[in-house]
């Protein structure tokens, strides 16, 4: 409000404003690509804090790059929070994206800091987390299914219609998934095996995490998700569990980018300082947010799935965070996949 009544005055005698961060007025058209309940919790926490209505609209990943590309001419949005990384870069890469460099980017991560310098500081990263699956324990017993460690336990005939996944065109979690079989298959075994898979599975999702959000509730037995979003249902008291495949999986760094043309420019910068403290990252597990935060100061929850642990492969964004082998890959899958798609 203080700083409204400053604006006000300032313009009705006539002086400059120069604005910064801390004193933005007005309004942010923010897109998140997170869980709705982290959205909610970061747009309530950033308006209490600042002079700043937030309009924000919680769309997948894809969708989200699918969006802005539309609007390039006449972006309606002003930043983009969250979702994983690959279309963040990819919009970088087209330009849509805008440079900048936050003071705040020492405090980072070097996976964080790392996705911005490849960028051209057109993102930045603000989490971590691993790609794997969570299964409904109770339907698996039930059904005497073998537990499921591995990519390839996912072929098995017995899961029949029993696997959900997010469409990669949509969602970038899905996205992730099938770029993460590519690097650890090469690409003809990896379409060979999402076309076997497909026998077992029995919806491609628009949202990432809403397969293991199935599962949870027993309309299907497994989703292939990030492990924090497995984790979140097993800490709401659902009986799922997580799995890092044996053969290795990929990761996201999800991350943050501001619009080019952004009509709230300083507005998008305050909300950008802001999401790269320590206590705002710190503060996500209370939304059941539980990936691996991008300021090293913030604290790692304890349910987080620790990359440690984890079988990692060493993903690599500058090839699948590239426009033209996004478009490929989902054409394929298109073709291949969608198609035949039960
Ligand atoms: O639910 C949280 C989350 O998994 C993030 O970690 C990730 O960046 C995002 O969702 C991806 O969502 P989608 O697959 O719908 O684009």
């Amino acid at each position: 409000m203080r700083s409204a009544l400053i604006a006000a005055t300032a313009i009705a005698t006539g002086l400059t404003i120069t604005s910064t961060p801390a004193k933005a007025v007005g309004n942010l058209n923010l897109i998140c690509s997170a869980d709705v309940v982290i959205c909610e919790q970061m747009k309530e926490s950033f308006e209490k804090e600042n002079d700043i209505k937030v309009n924000m609209v919680r769309l997948s990943s894809g969708e989200t790059y699918a969006k802005i590309r539309a609007e390039a001419r006449n972006p309606k949005t002003d930043l983009w929070w969250a979702g994983t990384g690959d279309p963040h870069l990819q919009a970088a890469a087209e330009d849509l994206t805008l440079e900048y460099k936050s003071p705040m980017l020492d405090q980072l991560q070097d996976w964080a800091q790392k996705q911005a310098e490849s960028a051209g500081y057109k993102t930045v990263g603000v989490y971590a987390g691993a790609l794997g699956w969570g299964y409904n324990t109770d339907i698996f017993t039930a059904k005497g299914f073998k537990e499921p460690k591995c990519w390839a336990d996912l072929l098995d005939p017995a899961l029949k219609g029993e696997i959900q996944i997010a469409n990669p065109n949509s969602s970038g979690t899905a996205y992730t998934a099938l770029a993460s079989l590519v690097q650890i298959m090469g690409e003809e075994p990896a379409f060979d095996y999402l076309k076997k898979l497909n026998a077992n599975v029995s919806q491609y999702t628009k949202s990432g995490s809403a397969p293991v959000k199935a599962a949870a509730r027993g309309e299907t037995a497994l989703g292939i998700v990030f492990m924090h979003d497995a984790v979140a249902q097993t800490v709401e008291g659902f009986p799922v569990k997580s799995v890092a495949p044996c053969e290795g999986t990929g990761y996201e760094i999800g991350s943050m980018s501001i619009i080019k043309g952004a009509k709230n420019l300083d507005n998008a910068k305050a909300w950008y300082d802001w999401a790269l403290k320590p206590e705002v990252q710190s503060r996500m597990k209370d939304a059941k947010s539980f990936q691996l935060p991008s300021n090293k100061t913030a604290e790692v929850p304890k349910e987080a799935p620790r990359f440690e642990d984890i079988k990692l492969i060493d993903y690599d964004f500058k090839t699948y965070g590239d426009p033209a082998k996004r478009k490929q890959l989902l054409e394929r899958w298109d073709r291949e996949i969608s198609a035949s798609a039960n």
